[in-house]
């Protein structure tokens, strides 16, 4: 079994009760918060006023993703929210190590994101302080864009490198992931897998995160 989190980007944002409360009822593991500021990537989606509203209704543990340019200014923001996983890009921070340790301090797991672009090597000084590592599939900004295939090998290559660091950190991946890369991914080694348009384009999205979390 894998995990899956839907991702709120591709929720009706005019009926968000609706939708947190259809995920509350699946089996979606957690749910993923897509926070973007125009600078990092080029699109705005929501920031800490949606969240709380958001942690109202949610039964679930919620999973943010910083899509921000130095995101360490949030982090009390975040877990005020309510979140218990905050992701920052390595990309976006420039005294990661400082931050993860800031994260960790706030009571919140930590968790790095790396680009399609962004080598592994990245993280590899603070894997044993991380809980998660988000691998992007797709280019931050946007849903509904299509996998890239690389990912299948780089989560691998995770895989081994948690392994042979003796690290716990989970792998999530995110964007692009449906039916047919779900499987590939779980083969590879992803722990947790992000969905957003296929979850909510589909006409039973809770019958589509179980059928995802099953491949
Ligand atoms: C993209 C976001 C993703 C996005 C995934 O920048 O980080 O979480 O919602 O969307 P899909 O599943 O449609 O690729
Ligand atoms: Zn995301």
């Amino acid at each position: 079994m894998i995990q899956i989190a839907p991702s709120l980007l591709s929720a009706d944002f005019a009926n968000l009760q609706r939708d947190v409360e259809m995920l509350n009822a699946s089996e979606a593991a957690m749910l993923h918060l897509d926070v973007m500021d125009g600078v990092f990537v080029p699109n705005i989606s929501f920031g800490f006023p949606v969240m709380k509203a958001i942690s109202a209704y949610a039964r679930k543990p919620l999973d943010a993703h910083l899509m921000i340019v130095d995101p360490q200014r949030y982090i009390s923001q975040v877990r005020d929210c309510g979140c218990a996983i905050m992701t920052v890009h390595a990309e976006a921070c420039t005294h990661l190590h400082r931050v993860i340790q800031q994260i960790r301090d706030a009571g919140m797991k930590a968790s790095v994101a790396l680009n399609p672009a962004t080598p592994l090597v990245m993280i590899e000084e603070v894997i044993a302080d991380l809980d998660m590592v988000l691998l992007m599939s797709v280019n931050p900004g946007f849903g509904g864009q299509k996998f890239i295939t690389a990912t299948l090998d780089k989560t691998r290559r995770l895989r081994k490198m948690i392994k042979s660091t003796g690290s716990h950190a989970e792998i999530q991946v995110d964007g692009g992931v449906n039916l047919t890369t779900a499987p590939q991914l779980s083969e590879a080694g992803a722990d947790i897998l992000v969905a957003g348009s296929f979850v909510f384009n589909s006409l039973d999205p809770a019958d589509t995160i179980h059928r995802l979390s099953i491949v």
